[in-house]
């Protein structure tokens, strides 16, 4: 029996708390709403779920703009419904992670408000970076740092003497200014909001915005971008802050006193898993993973990657190489809250080519999208994900296939991203749309219950949602032996069966025989031969893979049309050993 922790190859499910379910009829979806679906995620077969903050917020980020880092936002209920939450999931040997968020609080955070009360050099503003403008009254930015949503990384304040004041720095928006983890009163009231979780029964954390947390000292300039780089890119040139060593040491912390809990706690095994983004670069992304940091990261370059064998496999392979031979485990995810949806990626008419490759999460390409295609590849590419060594984190929706909503009116847009860029970036508002649940127009397709609030009928939701959005309904989806969600279904269930966790990834050779075959990435785990047409046309198994392939076990696109010696196109297959 293997001694690997439950998190190792757990399938994780990412809830946005604002839109998975609304149980109190409002149209935002609360705490009592995902107590109330927990059946569906279990009928999925998920090991965790992973909840988008839910703290107290003013919401200006959606909950990553945090006030008070040991409560419940009132719109999603409070600490006995996450209790029961928790109670409830646990019943159904369901995990729950939460999402911490170090790099910086709300502007309505107590800290912050009492930092603007207090003068140039107090205590409570050193919990943040307050510093003086340049430029003779202190009227420009003190460095030329770009922010992640767009603009200027600082934002002056009013003195209490209502005179023009010092900067403050935000590496996201003005509403979320950064913490100064040098100060100890930030380092100490992390420490105690972990173990209060963890003492309500929290299995771990996703931990945001991990590469920005460090910063150079003396806040110096950042050199010239490459010409040509997206505004919403800028911000990943900043060697002061990006990648920036220093924070590390928080993280080894970290790490000590969850060891230190869980030797104190027998039977707790807990997990943290870091957001940084590492475009290329698996020693990087290596530094923030392991025995004395976290204990997952995500390997967030295959998301990214166009619809290509190269850059597939270039997207697996080294990250892969690097993580297994220095023991650290892998951590795969096709989509989340801040990324246009796969369906929607993978069906645009420049995926698969190389300039569609930003690398980054936030920049989208308008190119017009087929949803037939987006969907088979999408469906295509959990199929490989799913057979990949490791963990899998899957974002609330696409097991229903659902795509971006790519027509919100401006007036219904709410992503910092989209006001700080005056529109020029949409946003991610696209993917944040409410589940439909059923194809009843009147509830919001399920998604508000129409039972609380008695008569009144349920609140429009907080995000229009689509016209046919009843479609892709679970409701809709669950009998039909071809539905994404019949699918999702059953890749877990094969996942886990037909899997063994301990098997290394190989990429065996094509051979001569099969000639040069551009459109096909073949990878094996044990006795699992996983192979994926990226092409257009289908091919005879037998043509291309003689040798190397057996009986037919699992075929992403849809089930009941399967020929089994043929790798359909956009299709990813998962055959036996060769008889
Ligand atoms: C992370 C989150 C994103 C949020 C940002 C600021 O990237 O995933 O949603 O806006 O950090 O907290």
């Amino acid at each position: 029996m293997s001694a690997a922790p439950w998190w190792r190859d757990a399938v994780v499910y990412q809830v946005y708390v604002r839109s998975f379910a609304d149980g109190d009829g409002d149209g935002i979806g609360d705490l009592a709403g995902i107590t109330s679906r927990l059946d569906h995620l279990e009928a999925l077969g998920v090991d965790a779920i992973w909840l988008t903050p839910c703290y107290p917020s003013p919401q200006l980020d959606h909950g990553y703009d945090v006030a008070d880092y040991f409560g419940i936002d009132p719109a999603y209920g409070d600490l006995a419904a996450f209790d029961r939450l928790v109670a409830e999931a646990r019943r159904r040997s369901i995990r729950v992670l939460m999402d911490v968020v170090p790099n910086h609080c709300s502007s309505e955070h107590p800290w912050f408000r009492a930092a603007l009360a207090s003068p140039p050099g107090s205590p409570e503003r050193a919990r943040f970076f307050f510093r003086d403008g340049r430029g003779s009254d202190g009227e420009l930015p003190p460095n030329n740092w770009r922010s992640v949503f767009g603009g200027s990384t600082w934002t002056r304040v009013t003195e209490a003497d209502g005179s023009p004041g010092q900067w403050y720095l935000h590496t996201f928006s003005p509403w979320q200014p950064d913490l100064d983890w040098s100060c100890p009163d930030v380092v100490a009231m992390f420490r105690s909001m972990l173990t209060f979780w963890f003492d309500r029964g929290v299995d771990g954390f996703r931990v945001d915005a991990v590469a920005v947390v460090g910063k150079a000292a003396e806040l110096p300039d950042a050199p010239p971008v490459p010409e040509g780089t997206a505004e919403n890119d800028v911000w990943a040139h900043n060697p002061y802050t990006v990648f920036w060593p220093t924070a590390h040491d928080h993280w080894r912390d970290w790490r000590r006193l969850i060891d230190e809990y869980e030797a104190a706690h027998p039977g707790r095994e807990l997990v943290t898993v870091s957001e940084a983004y590492t475009p290329d670069r698996p020693d990087l992304l290596l530094q923030y993973v392991g025995p004395d940091q976290f204990h997952q990261s995500f390997c967030f370059d295959l998301m990214l990657a166009p619809w290509r064998v190269d850059t597939l496999r270039v997207t697996i392979e080294p990250v892969a190489a690097t993580l297994t031979a220095a023991g650290a485990p892998l951590t795969w995810t096709l989509n989340n809250h801040d990324t246009q949806r796969g369906v929607t990626r993978y069906g645009r008419a420049d995926a698969t080519e190389m300039s569609s490759w930003t690398k980054n999460n936030l920049v989208y390409t308008g190119a017009p999208v087929d949803l037939e295609v987006g969907t088979r590849r999408a469906r295509a590419a959990i199929t490989l994900a799913a057979a990949l060594p490791g963990s899998l984190y899957l974002f609330q929706g696409e097991e229903l296939g659902l795509p971006e909503v790519l027509d919100l009116p401006a007036s219904a847009r709410q992503d910092p991203i989209f006001f700080r860029t005056e529109g020029r970036e949409t946003g991610r508002d696209g993917c944040r749309v409410p589940l439909p649940w059923s194809t009843d127009a009147a509830t919001s397709f399920g998604f508000s219950s129409a039972s609380v609030g008695a008569d009144a009928p349920a609140a429009a939701p907080w995000m229009p949602q689509p016209d046919d959005w009843g479609a892709y309904s679970v409701a809709a989806q669950q009998d039909d032996p071809g539905s994404v969600l019949s699918m999702y279904r059953s890749l877990l269930r094969a996942r886990r069966s037909l899997l063994d966790p301990d098997a290394p990834l190989e990429w065996p050779e094509l051979g001569a025989h099969a000639g040069p075959h551009p459109e096909l990435l073949v990878l094996r785990r044990g006795t699992v031969t996983v192979v994926v047409n990226v092409g257009a046309v289908d091919l005879a198994v037998a043509e291309v893979l003689p040798a190397l392939v057996g009986e037919s076990l699992l075929v992403s696109s849809l089930a009941g049309h399967h020929d089994p010696t043929v790798v359909p196109a956009d299709t990813c297959c998962w055959f036996g050993p060769p008889r």
